[in-house]
């Protein structure tokens, strides 16, 4: 079971002007086995929601819920987010100099599991996921994300997914950057994830493309802070002709 569940979240920061409030209201259920996709005009604080569900501490939560199987999200700390079922793979992934991909993930695992994955089984399930992710074998001994092309970054977010297995993925902007071969091979790698039916997907995207591989159950457009409209596959298409205009003059009106 996992039900992501987000009721009238509203979330401040603070900037050199003072503080903004960039989400103001957002609803969304995230129920077992839903792919949910959100789409909007940049700035309009799509990331903001990903990094508020993940903790971020540059994001101030001043009301609202967010619930993981009726558990209260909003108080566990970034690691009890992650050990709950979490899962973010940002927008722009951090370099980490001097920890290799390979201690990265083990250590990962090793915190969101409780124990250290044992040895053998782990070698083989991390060559296992790079090889399906097509990545060189030499990526593991590599500093996370230092150095990595675009594509790169984006591959080793899902080599995580696929090893970590969160309940409920959040995944921002995971298509940017990717060639069309890499596209596949990423979507595949989310499909095989979305396979248990008790997993959730939240994907934040610019581009309808992706959502060729990934069909998701419900699109949303988000502008200004908050869920604006709500339908299926449709409405991807539909907003790649017509843009988001309709939505935005609403939003201001
Ligand atoms: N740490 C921060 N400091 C100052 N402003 C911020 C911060 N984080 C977000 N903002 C502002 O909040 C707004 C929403 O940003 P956010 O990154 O959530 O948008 P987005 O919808 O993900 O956009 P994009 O499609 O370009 O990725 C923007 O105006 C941004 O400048
Ligand atoms: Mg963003």
């Amino acid at each position: 079971m996992a039900t992501l569940d987000i009721k009238d979240l509203h979330v401040t920061v603070d900037t050199e002007d003072g503080t903004k409030e960039i989400l103001k209201g957002v609803d969304l259920t995230i129920k077992d086995g839903e792919t949910h996709a959100i789409m909007g005009p940049n700035g309009s604080g799509k990331s903001t929601l990903a990094y508020s569900i993940a903790g971020h501490p540059k994001y101030t939560v001043t009301g609202g819920s967010v619930t993981l199987d009726g558990a209260d999200v909003l108080e566990m700390s970034v690691d009890e987010r992650a050990r709950a079922g979490l899962f973010l793979a940002m927008q722009y992934p951090v370099e980490v100099p001097g920890v290799s991909v390979a201690n990265f993930l083990r250590t990962a695992k090793t915190a969101i599991d409780g124990e250290a994955p044992k040895l053998r089984t782990w070698v083989k399930d991390v060559n296992g996921a790079m090889e399906k992710l097509s990545m060189d074998p030499s990526f593991s001994q590599r500093s996370v994300n230092e150095g990595f092309s675009g594509g790169e970054k984006k591959r080793h977010e899902i080599m995580q997914l696929e090893l970590l297995d969160p309940k409920v993925a959040i995944l921002d902007e995971t298509d940017s950057g990717l060639d069309i071969d890499a596209l596949k091979i990423v979507s595949e790698g989310v499909n095989r994830f979305k396979q248990n039916s008790d997993k959730g997907v939240l994907l934040i995207t610019h581009y309808t493309r992706i959502l060729r591989y990934i069909t998701p159950d419900f699109v949303h457009v988000f502008v200004d802070g908050r869920m604006a409209e709500q339908g299926g596959p449709e409405l991807a298409e539909e907003l790649e002709s017509t843009g988001y205009d309709k939505y935005v003059s609403a939003a201001r009106a």
